[in-house]
């Protein structure tokens, strides 16, 4: 069956997007929404879009008219009956989906294909409420639907294969790229980008990190598109916080268990862009954030001191291995020191470097590497005031670590050297994986963890993420480049650290690492 007519169940954001994506493609879409304000809501959420993207010049005013015209606003579920297929689009609670259907057996027609863009719910419980499970597919858009080019086609083992292989076609019309998958909490990409947003959630509640420094980590560090809070904030904190709870439930274990941020924030009804505030204000008026920690990070332009004249350079690699000097220890190898190259950058500065702590000067660097540790290297050299850890973490972003007396004066002048060497820098505090590490490789081995338990396979988990979240390369691409060996020695070191085996590596990667293969090695 060809599908030319559809229909929208539930205009919110996603709602909204996903019927323009169907008008964009040349479907009639009839839209429903039991509120009529919602429904006025939901259609000048889509005029917008539309309009964005004639003020951009990516749409002629005739184009955005013919658009337009496609989508008709329909008071009630009646509205559906002659479509080819309807996709509910409704918040994320059982029951209200399992009435949605309910009412389609008494509107639609017996071959219309029922769609599902639950982000986490089981879609064999949504389809169990109708009395043609069969022809029940989850079809999971992410958001901005307009933009993500990834469609998760979820069947049971109820789905007919042939409403499966429509609404992948469909898929392939509206330009998307789809992926199939079975009934399982979260799908792919949601249970993968979930428990690490919760997790980032997690680090900035418990002060481990700023919410400004978190996202630049990841955006400067890692070099994906959005920061983990702003991309909560984009999803909405409720959404999140209800996909965790289904994720809670089916997986188990901390990764999973929600941030008590999160509930606080829905409990406030600050979920994110769609409310006005969520963990950025959207107002304008930026109100008393009421968060933990406040947020320290000094803007780029901020008054700084000038750049400390001399630095004094410890590399702890090097004094562990005894090397005298320590220069270029540590560049290379499994280990993470990475003096040598700091001091030809601080030296290409015009700042001097000395290595030996006896000698005066305005700052003392620990090079420190992924693992942390300043406070043993900065009291060995009898400058624990003035010393701060530095890592280089990419080649735009420095991560500084304090110790905890580590004077004002002293993070003040590394952040003043950070900005003297062209880069960007982000505080952690001193745990194993610092912060770039601590939010990418647990992450990382989920993915791995993923395709070790049969769910989906490497280049399925690298197409979720990239296609559905735009990250540039996808997870396993990312231990791949990143080195897997490097990978289980943080991921052991969090897990020593913190006794949580969500850490641990899983037993893939760890395969991996013992044979020094790629996550690629299957011939995939
Ligand atoms: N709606 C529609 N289009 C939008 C948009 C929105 N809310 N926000 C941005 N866009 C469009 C712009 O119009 C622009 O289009 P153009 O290239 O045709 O002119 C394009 O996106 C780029 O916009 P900007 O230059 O303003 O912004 P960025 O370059 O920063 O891109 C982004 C914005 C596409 C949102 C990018 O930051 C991104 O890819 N972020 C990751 C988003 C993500 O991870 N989504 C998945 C979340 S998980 C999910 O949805 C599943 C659910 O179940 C929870």
């Amino acid at each position: 069956m060809e599908i030319r007519a559809v229909g929208v169940v539930g205009l919110g954001t996603m709602g909204a997007g996903i019927a323009e994506v169907f008008a964009r493609a040349g479907l009639r879409v009839t839209a429903v929404e039991a509120d009529p304000d919602a429904l006025s809501r939901g259609m000048a959420i889509l005029d917008g879009s539309l309009g964005r993207a004639v003020s951009r010049g990516k749409l002629t005013k005739d184009e955005y008219a013919q658009i337009v015209g496609r989508v008709r606003p329909g008071p009630t579920m009646a509205s559906l009956a002659g479509a080819d297929l309807v996709i509910e689009v409704v918040p994320e609670q059982l029951a209200i989906k399992r009435q949605i259907l309910a009412e389609l057996d008494q509107i639609g027609r017996p071959d219309t294909i029922i769609a599902t863009n639950t982000s986490s719910l089981s879609v064999t419980a949504i389809a169990a409420a109708s009395a043609r499970p069969g022809r029940v597919v989850g079809m999971h858009f992410f958001n901005p639907a307009p933009m993500m080019r990834l469609v998760e086609v979820v069947t049971t083992v109820l789905t007919e294969p042939a409403a499966g292989q429509a609404v992948t076609e469909l898929a392939r019309r509206l330009g998307k790229t789809p992926v199939q998958v079975t009934d399982r909490a979260g799908f792919v990409a949601n249970a993968l980008l979930l428990p690490y947003l919760n997790h980032a959630v997690r680090l900035f509640e418990t002060g481990y990190a700023t919410r400004d420094d978190i996202d630049l980590a990841v955006t400067t560090g890692i070099g994906l598109p959005m920061g983990p809070l702003a991309l909560l904030d984009l999803i909405g904190i409720d959404t999140s916080l209800s996909i965790l709870e289904v994720l809670d439930r089916e997986f188990g274990g901390t990764r999973y268990t929600p941030a008590p941020l999160l509930r606080r924030l829905t409990d406030a009804g600050r979920v994110g862009r769609k409310s006005g505030a969520g963990l950025y204000d959207y107002s304008g008026t930026a109100p008393a954030s009421g968060f933990p920690i406040a947020d320290d990070t000094a803007p780029d332009n901020a008054d700084q001191p000038p750049a400390p004249g001399t630095v004094t350079l410890i590399d702890p690699v090097a004094a562990a291995d005894g090397t005298a000097s320590g220069a270029g220890a540590g560049s290379a190898g499994p280990h993470w020191g990475r003096s040598a190259e700091l001091a030809s950058l601080i030296a290409a500065a015009g700042i001097n470097v000395t290595r030996n702590p006896a000698q005066p000067s305005d700052l003392v660097i620990v090079a420190i590497g992924t693992e942390g540790g300043v406070i043993g290297p900065a009291t060995a050299a009898g400058r624990t005031a003035e010393s701060v850890g530095l890592h280089l973490a990419g080649p735009n972003l420095a991560e500084i670590v304090a110790t905890p007396v580590t004077s004002a004066g002293a993070l003040a002048a590394a952040r003043a050297l950070i900005a003297r060497l062209g880069l960007r820098a982000v505080r952690s505090a001193d745990r194993p994986g610092l912060l770039v590490g601590a939010l990418l490789y647990p992450h990382l081995r989920d993915a791995v963890a993923m395709v070790d338990h049969g769910y989906a396979t490497s280049a399925d988990v690298d197409m979720a993420m990239t296609l559905g979240c735009g990250y540039p390369r996808g997870p396993i691409r990312l231990l791949a480049d990143a080195g897997v060996g490097t990978a289980v020695e943080v991921l052991r070191a969090m897990h020593a650290g913190y006794g949580d085996p969500a850490f641990a590596p899983s037993p893939l990667m760890t395969q991996y690492a013992q044979g020094g293969l790629s996550p690629f090695g299957h011939g995939e």
